[in-house]
């Protein structure tokens, strides 16, 4: 049953004619008013098919609000904290970007969707964890630019073996999908010898390699939905285990390590969620020309995936 709070949201969402997204790491009661909840790729399709609407609530992080917005040029997004950013999406700079492009001239450019809207401008295709492999494989270039997560830019060299992935920048990464290990798994592992791992594909080479499955966040919910076993250990941010236990209330599902919160996703609160919608501040606004750059490169994805 929803609280008073949640209530009081969806009757102003009817009113202000909004809607609200959120990412699979928006804590539960956030979960419960979204109208839609999904992975980085499911929520840019969804930006890419909104219609009817006016305001855009954006529970998620910077680079994901950014990129419903290029989609969106028309329509208010906004964040309900402003200083809701992912850290790893700051870790490469469009001038960054620019050095290694003309180091490697004759490389494609594939940035994961978690960068900042000027690095997308810079990119020929971009990626999410759930369509990497796909969108690498789908580009004729065999050597490729890959930034800015240096586990997923393995993930992708470990599945296809005749191109060439240079990471850029060096070390970029995720600080919640770093804090996963081996000795967490092998307890769990031991403690429920029928569990299926799952980890996202920032976590580190060696968990990756361990893991039974490396799965985007939509990819894991898929998994445990469609699977016939019972017990599911997940590795990745806790709040997807969240989900995945509304969803799926006749199976287990463990977290591989409870530490693993995306404070910046937390920042996100539903009395935020409730002042964005009366106040609708901190809108996320992309410049004009490096909003259709990046779209050129959004686009291709989408299409490509
Ligand atoms: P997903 O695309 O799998 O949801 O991942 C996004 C993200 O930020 C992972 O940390
Ligand atoms: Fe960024 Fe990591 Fe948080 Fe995902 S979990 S939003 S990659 S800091």
């Amino acid at each position: 049953m929803l609280n008073e709070l949640q209530n009081e949201i969806i009757a102003l969402k009817k009113d202000k004619n909004a809607i609200i997204l959120a990412h699979n790491y928006q804590t539960g009661d956030i979960q419960e008013i979204a109208d839609f909840i999904g992975d980085s790729l499911e929520l840019c399709i969804k930006a890419s098919e909104i219609e009817d609407t006016e305001l855009i609530v954006f529970c998620g992080v910077d680079f994901m609000a950014e990129t419903a917005a290029i989609l969106n040029p028309d329509k208010r997004i906004v964040l309900p904290d402003k200083n809701a950013g992912c850290p790893m999406a700051h870790m490469l700079t469009a001038d960054e970007l620019k050095t290694y492009k003309k180091r490697y001239p004759d490389a494609a450019v594939v940035l994961y969707v978690n960068t900042l809207a000027e690095a997308k401008a810079e990119a020929d295709i971009l990626c999410t964890s759930a369509n990497a492999v796909k969108i690498v494989e789908s580009l004729k270039e065999e050597r490729i630019l890959f930034g800015p997560d240096m586990n997923l830019a393995w993930f992708v060299s470990h599945q296809i073996k005749d191109k060439e992935i240079i990471p850029a920048p060096e070390g970029g990464h995720c600080y919640v999908h770093k804090m996963f290990n081996l000795g967490d798994l092998y307890f769990l592992r031991e403690k429920y010898p029928d569990g299926d791992i799952l980890v996202h594909p920032e976590c580190d080479p060696e968990v990756q390699e361990y893991a039974d499955y490396i799965l985007s966040t939509g990819g894991m919910m898929k998994h445990v939905a469609e699977s016939n076993k019972k017990i599911f250990i997940i590795g990745t941010e806790v709040d997807l285990v969240t989900r995945l236990k509304r969803e799926n209330p006749d199976k287990t599902i463990i977290p591989a390590l409870n530490d693993a919160i995306c404070e910046n996703m937390k920042l996100t609160t539903l009395n935020k969620v409730k002042n964005s919608l009366i106040n609708q501040e901190f809108e996320v606004k992309v410049p004009k020309d490096t909003a259709e750059k990046a779209k050129v490169a959004i686009d291709r994805m989408l299409k490509a995936s």
